[in-house]
């Protein structure tokens, strides 16, 4: 793969990822008998495990493969989000988080006994109109710093005002990247990629029977929407570019599949990481795709690294 760029080039890009945090949280333990209170098992915690989530781990995945990233969002007062930039700092990923005090910072925490998944617990709620609009201010100050603007939009109400941040990108000349979320991709107007999944493309452009319709629907949504190019990931089917040029296909290149969760984050961090290098996008998009290959064969940690992607 000689088209991937230095570790020094890489190095010096920066990319500004804006959207919608998590934190993942796991907590293990051991199941002894069924509680007084209720019908329901009772866990005694023994083990706890914290995963950078949604945007955060877009961010950690831009880190990874050495570029730099500096994470743009809105969280809460709250532990969890002392415990996001702590994790973040750990991390080497830059932050402009704005508070917000009524916000719970998003959390999915997953309680666990006897190697099962025993409940959910998610907390979230819309930010406010206020901690938006300063999102918002930051944006302003922190674009010219930047090669690549990437939005990884979680459909958490982060992301409001996302049509006037790209227009500022746009009119500073910088990429935008979206990781596209929900109904409306009007949002996305003037953006350079979207990157939606099989299921994001349906919901948006309907299901397809074949190729041919498949790239029907999409010519008609690039157009109707005004982005750039849209790059569909497909699973186990890889991945298709969408330009205005053509239709560039990569088939899948996992070689074993352990843990398919976060594949989209890495394979976007990756296209704006090389889009940033000034690498091709349809070049860009193979090296996503070996990326995303790589990052599913592994079991925990969805990021790969630059060593891993020269090999
Ligand atoms: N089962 C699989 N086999 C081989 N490659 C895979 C598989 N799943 C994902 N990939 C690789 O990862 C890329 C992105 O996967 P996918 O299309 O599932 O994104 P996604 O649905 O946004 O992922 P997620 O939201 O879980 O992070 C694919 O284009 C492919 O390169
Ligand atoms: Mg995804």
């Amino acid at each position: 793969m000689s088209a991937l760029p230095s570790r020094e080039l890489l190095a010096s890009r920066r990319i500004l990822v804006v959207g919608d945090v998590m934190l993942d949280r796991y907590w293990h333990g051991a199941v002894e008998r069924i509680s007084p209170e209720a019908p329901v098992p009772v866990v005694r915690i023994e083990r706890e495990e914290e995963r950078l989530g949604g945007a955060a781990n877009v961010a950690l995945n831009i880190r990874t493969l050495g570029a730099r990233a500096t994470l743009l969002t809105v969280v809460g007062q709250d532990e969890p989000a002392r415990r996001l930039r702590e994790l973040l700092h750990e991390r080497d990923i830059e932050t402009v988080l704005r508070e917000d005090k009524q916000l719970y910072t998003i959390v999915k925490l997953r309680i666990i006994g006897r190697a099962q998944q025993l409940l959910r617990v998610d907390f979230e709620n819309e930010p406010d109109h206020e901690a938006l609009g300063e999102m918002l201010e930051a944006f302003a100050e922190q674009l010219p710093r930047h090669d690549v603007v990437l939005f990884s939009d979680y459909g958490k109400g982060g992301l409001t005002h996302i049509p006037r941040m790209i227009e500022m990108a746009r009119a500073a000349g910088k990429p935008v990247l979206v990781d596209p979320k929900g109904s409306d991709y009007k949002r996305y107007a003037g953006a350079s990629v979207i990157t939606p999944n099989r299921g994001e493309l349906a919901q948006v452009a309907g299901a397809w029977r074949g190729e041919e319709e498949l790239r029907a629907k999409v010519e008609t949504l690039r157009a109707d929407i005004d982005v750039g190019a849209v790059l569909l990931t497909r699973s186990e089917e890889g991945m298709t570019l969408f330009e205005a040029s053509g239709v560039t296909h990569e088939p899948a290149r996992a070689r074993e599949v352990f843990d398919v969760t976060g594949a989209g984050d890495t394979v976007i961090a990756t296209l704006a990481v090389m889009t940033g290098a000034g690498v091709p996008l349809p070049e860009a998009m193979r090296l996503a795709n070996k990326a995303g290959g790589i990052v599913v064969g592994k079991f925990g940690t969805a990021t790969v690294s630059y060593d891993e992607l020269a090999a």
